[in-house]
This record gives structure tokens, C-alpha cells and sequence, in this order.
């Protein structure tokens, strides 16, 4: 992990930095422009997550036109949903997203599920959709290409018709889902992890291990569970409407876990694994 003058920043394989802490905008909770501008302007957060899906990639538009931060020093990422996969189609869901957030390029752009409708060949689609990405990849309209939900059989299917190998996968990664063989596999294309639902939606913050060390490092829980995440060198991207707990969020720079608090919180997930994304896989595809 490299240091510059904002935040820490993880290297993907083509070169381009992605700075390890983000800020999430997914629509459960609603989406806050106040929070948003105030991480953008008074906590030095450069890195948003978006997604067609979110509906608020206009509003992350807005939010970064009022905060006055220069495009060029932000990283942006989006995403496209599995109901428009598909070669076309995913190209005119990237351009509408562009339109959206009003930005002349993304910094990234995900594959947010390996999923399609049913009766569809998932496999093709998924090709004909990753195609595209290449695409934008190559007229340079994105920085970097992945994908997000993908299990080692997806990007093994992936790898049959890719050119590009993903630059990051976007996992649901917390003290209660931490999946190791999928994160090796990742690392071992030469992929960048990033966790969504850092805090597990919020259930982390409570565990009893979580409040031991939020006491024994006089931490709120927010920063043991984002500091544990980024201590794995993986990229986290905690979302608040709350201005505060967005700048609560962000000061994880400053502390370090010790190496038995780290296998501490890791024997959570060993003995109760369990995921905090209720979504069937008949809504995955059913929502644009
Ligand atoms: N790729 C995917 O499929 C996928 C799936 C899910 C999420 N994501 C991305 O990951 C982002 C983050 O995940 P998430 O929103 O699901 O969950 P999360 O960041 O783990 O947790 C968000 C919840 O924690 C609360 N919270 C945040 N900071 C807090 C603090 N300091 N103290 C107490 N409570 C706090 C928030 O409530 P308040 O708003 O009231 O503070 C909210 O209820 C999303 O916004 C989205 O961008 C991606």
C-alpha cells in the first residue's frame, strides 16, 4: 500500500492507484448530499462508489459539482446491473451512467453480479457485456475494468472469452464474511479486492470483540471494522448519511491493530460466517 497526500492507495495492475478508503452511495438508507459534500470537502475522501442500480449516480454528480474537488483527483467507480448485460445494452447503460454522474470517464467500472435473467445463457451474456467493457477500457472512457459478486467459477467462465483480466473484484467482506480461497484466487490474477458492507450493514459495530477493541483502542467500532479491512489490504468503502460518522469513518490512518487483535476479529468469521446482503438471486436481475 502507497501513501500520497489524501489517503492511502492500493495499485491496480495497470498502474492506476485506487485510494484504499472510499465512500459508499447504495440506495438502502437513502442517499445524503450533505454527507457526501462534507467527505468530499473536509475529509479528504477521493474515492465513490456508485451504481446504476443505487439510482444515485446523479446525485453523486451534484454532490461533487457543489464540493468544488477537481474531477482529476477523484476516483469514481459505477456499475452496470445484470438486467442490462448484454453487448449493446451494457454500452448504453454505461454511457447513460456517464451522463448521469456527468463525468467525461469513469475511474472504474464493474460487473455488479454474475447473474442474468432467467432462460438466458449468463455465461454469453456475461462475455458479451465484459467485451464491452473492454471497450471502454481501450478508448480509455474507463481507467480500469472488474467486476463485483464473482465467485472463482465466474471468473473462470470469464476467462474463456476475456482479452483483459478484471483489475478488482468487489466482495461483501466484514468480520462475518471474510471469503479467503475467493481473495487468494483475486490476488493471484493480479486482482484488487474492495469490501462492500465493511461494518455489515451496521451489525458489526456491536459485537462484543468489536467493543473490547473499540475500548482497548479508544476507537469507535466504525474504525476497528474499516481499519480491520484495510489492515488485509483490501479497499473499504463505508457508507453514513451522517456527516460525523462519515468523518468518524474515514480516521483509520492513524492507529494499527496488533497482529493478535487482527487473528482476533478474524476467528469471528471462522466460527460465524454469515452474509448481510439479503438479495435473492431472482432480484438480482428483476431491479435496473
Ligand atoms: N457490489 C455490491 O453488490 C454492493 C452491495 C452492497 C453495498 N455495496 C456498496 O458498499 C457500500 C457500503 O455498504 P453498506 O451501505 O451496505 O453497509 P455498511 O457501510 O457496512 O453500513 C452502513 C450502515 O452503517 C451505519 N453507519 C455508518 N457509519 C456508522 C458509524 N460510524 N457509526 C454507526 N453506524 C454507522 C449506516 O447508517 P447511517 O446512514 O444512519 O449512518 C448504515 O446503516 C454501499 O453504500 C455500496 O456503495 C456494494
Amino acid at each position: 500500500m502507497e501513501s500520497d497526500s489524501h489517503t492511502e492507495c492500493l495499485q491496480l495492475s495497470n498502474g492506476v492507484r485506487m485510494p484504499v478508503l472510499g465512500i459508499g452511495t447504495s440506495h438502502v438508507g437513502g442517499y445524503s448530499d450533505e454527507a457526501m459534500v462534507h467527505a468530499l470537502k473536509h475529509c479528504g475522501v477521493r474515492h465513490i462508489d456508485t451504481a446504476r442500480r443505487y439510482r444515485s449516480e446523479h446525485l453523486v454528480g451534484e454532490s461533487v459539482r457543489k464540493s468544488g474537488v477537481n474531477r482529476a483527483d477523484l476516483f469514481i467507480t459505477s456499475k452496470v446491473w445484470p438486467s442490462q448485460y448484454g453487448y449493446q445494452e451494457t454500452k448504453d447503460a454505461f454511457h447513460d451512467s456517464l451522463r448521469q454522474v456527468g463525468v467525461e470517464y469513469f475511474d472504474l467500472y464493474l460487473l455488479h453480479w454474475a447473474a442474468s435473467p432467467e432462460g438466458t445463457d449468463t455465461k454469453q451474456l456475461i462475455s458479451e457485456s465484459w467485451k464491452a467493457l473492454e471497450e471502454f477500457y481501450s478508448q480509455g472512457l474507463c481507467k480500469a475494468i472488474g467486476v463485483s459478486n464473482f465467485e472463482i467459477s465466474d471468473l473462470k467462465n470469464l476467462e474463456e472469452s476475456r482479452k483483459i483480466v478484471p483489475q478488482v473484484n468487489q466482495l461483501e467482506i466484514h468480520i462475518f464474511s471474510y471469503p479467503e480461497k475467493l481473495i487468494e484466487y483475486c490476488r493471484g490474477l493480479g486482482m484488487q479486492v474492495v469490501a462492500y458492507s465493511p461494518m455489515a450493514k451496521g451489525e458489526g459495530l456491536t459485537h462484543p470483540k468489536v467493543m473490547e477493541l473499540a475500548k482497548k483502542y479508544k476507537r469507535p467500532s466504525s474504525q476497528i471494522l474499516n481499519r480491520w479491512v484495510t489492515q488485509h489490504g483490501i479497499a473499504t468503502i463505508p457508507k453514513s448519511t451522517k456527516p460525523h460518522r462519515v468523518e468518524e469513518n474515514c480516521k483509520i490512518f492513524d492507529f494499527a491493530l496488533s497482529a493478535e487483535d487482527m487473528g482476533y476479529l478474524d476467528a469471528i468469521h471462522e466460527s460465524d460466517s454469515h452474509s448481510v446482503i439479503h438479495i435473492t438471486s431472482q432480484a438480482v436481475f428483476n431491479h435496473t
